[in-house]
């Protein structure tokens, strides 16, 4: 094998060590669409996913029975017109509806066993009728009204991957067709899912067709590569269609943005005729599919000169410690662009600054400091995150800080121990071997904005 190619194969296995920590006892929410099941790559898509269960990852799954509901009600000539995009199920058709439903889970269930993977279906939707819009009775179709979460979780500390047919009862017993999608939503709502995905034989959303939102990301072959959720909102609001919605690939959009309002970290559309696509977007910051994520820098903002007075009352108790060098009105007041709050409702709760050494194409990360009331919420990590993806923006190769007392915190955080030797020669020359601080260094990766202090 040449030398590239192992090197590239070993940094593959490197980021996915550096993932597999992060998500295990993760839950993740995947529907995949029915379409895929006659696929050949379906078996591998299945093996992957018992890969990631054996990893510790909490899967639940939602097979998509649509093409196998058609077939069956072909099949047996039962008429289900699709009025703006849901199909009408008539209560005669509610038996082929079920049955190609739980057959489709069925054979994603036996597949799974061949992996010694142990799953399980269950009743666990209760569901209501949409009823009647706009003169149409959609009878026997339904959107879900509740989870048995309690139930669910237990199933999956039992260490079993449940399955949902799109089929949901009404506290009496009256069954009712499901749109898949909407129920892996809400499971991922309801179950706080770090991540949803929707697989399909469409991949991800085309930027051709519809009204792109500014600075979305799209990639060489047009897909949309990634959205944050007010993005997605804004994509939403250019590309909007009547009160029912026909196009798919939008309405996975608005799922995906109701998803991440509702603190799902990242929705994932991707294609699966496409070999190690799931475990490529989960493992690699080089993900194919569109993925939308919640910005979690919404409380975090530049710098202004009436912040100053605030900022230098959070740094006070953390100079007096020792723990960050002194600094005047006049030091901020120069470089105020450099610098960022973490604010809500009008209260500071934190600081950083980025200084960034053009020469040498790096960037220090100084002055982080959280209000002590609000430390251990994450507000720190999530000024970093800021302040890297502000270098990453910017296009430098690394960040570095100094600290006398936190370098625990930022090892956590994926820096590593560096030298004075490689700072950028100016901060050098002024370099206090007095204080004798560390010198850390993280290296900002260019690939989709996946830095990793991204994910928490
Ligand atoms: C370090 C600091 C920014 C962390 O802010 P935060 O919002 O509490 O951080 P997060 O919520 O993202 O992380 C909290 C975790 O980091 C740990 N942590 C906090 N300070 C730490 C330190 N000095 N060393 C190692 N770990 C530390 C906490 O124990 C907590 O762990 P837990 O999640 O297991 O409970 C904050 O404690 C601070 O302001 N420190 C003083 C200023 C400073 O040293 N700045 C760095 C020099 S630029």
């Amino acid at each position: 094998m040449d030398k590239n190619k192992i090197k590239e194969q070993v940094e593959i296995i490197r980021q996915a060590f550096g993932y597999i920590h992060r998500f295990k006892d993760e839950t993740f929410v995947i529907k995949i669409d029915s379409a895929l099941i006659s696929n050949n790559l379906f078996p591998v898509l299945i093996k992957d996913l018992a890969l990631l269960h054996s990893m510790g990852i909490k899967i639940i799954l939602v097979p998509g029975a649509k093409t196998r509901i058609n077939e069956v009600l072909k099949a047996y000539q039962v008429e289900c017109p699709v009025v703006n995009g849901i199909r009408v199920s008539p209560p005669e058709a509610i038996p082929f509806i079920k049955m190609a439903a739980f057959d489709v889970s069925n054979n994603v269930m036996t597949m799974l066993a061949e992996h010694e993977t142990s799953a399980i279906i269950g009743n666990w939707v209760k569901a209501r009728g949409i009823g009647v819009r706009n003169g149409v009775d959609f009878q026997n179709s339904g959107v879900v009204a509740n989870l048995q979460t309690d139930i669910l979780h237990k199933v999956l500390d039992e260490d079993l991957v449940p399955i949902f047919p799109n089929i949901g009862w009404s506290a009496k017993g009256k069954p009712y067709n499901l749109s898949s999608n909407e129920l892996a939503f809400t499971l991922s709502v309801q179950m706080k899912a770090a991540k949803l995905f929707f697989i399909n034989e469409k991949g991800g959303i085309k930027a051709s067709g519809f009204k792109i939102p500014d600075e979305a990301y799209i990639s060489e072959d047009g897909t949309i590569s990634q959205l944050t959720a007010n993005q997605a909102a804004r994509f939403l609001e250019l590309n909007q269609d009547g009160e029912y919605d026909e196009d798919e690939q939008r309405t996975l959009v608005s799922y995906a943005y109701r998803a991440c309002r509702a603190g799902v970290r990242r929705v994932h559309i991707i294609d699966g005729r496409t070999e190690g696509m799931l475990l490529q977007e989960i493992f690699s910051s080089r993900g194919l599919g569109t993925m939308i994520y919640s910005n979690q820098h919404e409380n975090i903002r530049p710098m202004t000169t009436a912040d100053i007075p605030g900022v230098l009352s959070l740094m006070q108790p953390k100079i007096q410690e020792g723990a960050l060098v002194e600094r005047t009105t006049n030091d901020l007041a120069e470089n105020i662009r450099d610098y960022a709050v973490y604010e809500v409702d009008g209260t500071l709760h934190a600081c950083g600054a980025l200084h960034v050494f053009s020469e040498e194409n790096t960037g220090e990360i100084a002055a982080i400091v959280v209000d002590e009331i609000f430390a251990s919420r994450g507000i720190g990590r999530k000024m970093m995150s800021y302040l890297i993806e502000r270098a990453a923006k910017m296009k430098l190769d690394s960040v570095f800080v100094l600290t006398t007392q936190t370098a625990d915190w930022f090892a956590e955080l994926g820096f590593v121990i560096s030298g004075v030797d490689e700072l950028p020669k100016t901060k050098r020359d002024k370099y206090n071997r007095s204080r004798n601080s560390l010198i850390l260094k993280y290296a900002i990766s260019h690939e989709r904005g996946n830095n990793e202090l991204e994910e928490e």
